[in-house]
């Protein structure tokens, strides 16, 4: 695990978004795997510049999704769907038949599930997957006591979950229970893992995910079986962690922002 602590907010988001463009530069056919949540935001903005600047194109590109809400067709409004579409598809040169999100309003969840997981496959596998993480250390939607070698399945959400989600609807209530999740064995199949964290809320749940035991108690931690996973958090993010003069010390700040 490649533990990048960066001095603030927006220097981990270029940080990011600097290593995506700079993955697409030299393999302009990746399979991206992309993340929802307000984490992302900055990352999509960045990338949003970059592809303005003339300086990443999403043309040759595909991009699988993690997870999307059962019950939300793509057109409503708190769909992962309409997110992407707002945050990024829009807004850069992905073609249209080359993003992919699980239908949350599939008539069985299950077979779309299984459907979602064997599309993956057929394009490959994720080339660079980028994450968020949640509080409870879940990963996409796969919340705490998730298998460790799990597939794309509809997962229940936990009450934490739906309470840190809830800001972004109008009711609470309204929080969808169930989500289609790209499972935790099918993200350590992709090449390469980039996981995004900021913030105080965070810095627990990162230090279980780095140091802790590998447990699918807090299901991030499988990351550590992963040959190429790179962490990247805020100061905020980091304040747990024990080695951290150690990952200071071999990337100070970091290290530098390739954008
Ligand atoms: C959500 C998403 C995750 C996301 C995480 C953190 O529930 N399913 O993919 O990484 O929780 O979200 P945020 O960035 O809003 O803190």
């Amino acid at each position: 695990m490649k533990v990048l602590i960066c001095p603030d907010a927006a220097r981990a988001s270029d940080r990011v978004a600097g290593m995506i463009v700079e993955r697409l530069a030299r393999a302009p056919r990746t399979v991206l795997g992309l993340a929802t949540g307000g984490t992302m935001e900055a990352v999509y903005e960045r990338l949003i510049a970059a592809h303005r600047a003339g300086r990443v194109s999403f043309a040759g590109a595909q991009s699988f999704n993690l997870d999307e809400y059962v019950g939300l067709p793509p057109d409503h409004p708190l769909s992962y769907r309409h997110y992407m579409q707002a945050h990024l598809f829009d807004r850069v040169d992905f073609a249209a038949s080359a993003t992919h999100l699980p239908l949350g309003d599939a008539g069985d969840p299950g077979a779309e599930a299984a459907r979602y997981e064997a599309a993956i496959v057929a394009a490959g596998d994720i080339g660079l997957q980028l994450l968020g993480l949640g509080a409870n250390g879940h990963i996409g939607f796969n919340e705490p006591t998730s298998s460790l070698s799990s597939l794309t399945r509809v997962k229940t959400l936990t009450r934490q979950t739906r309470e840190a989600n809830a800001r972004f609807f109008p009711d609470p209530a309204q929080v969808p229970r169930f989500a289609i999740t790209m499972g935790i064995g099918t993200i350590l199949r992709a090449d390469e893992v980039v996981l995004l964290a900021m913030g105080a809320g965070k810095a627990e749940a990162a230090a279980r995910m780095i140091e802790g035991p590998l447990s699918a108690a807090c299901p991030a931690s499988a990351l550590q079986f992963h040959r190429q996973a790179t962490i990247v958090l805020d100061e905020a993010a980091a304040a747990r962690l024990s080695l951290r003069d150690y990952y200071e010390d071999v990337h100070p700040e970091g290290g530098p922002a390739p954008m």
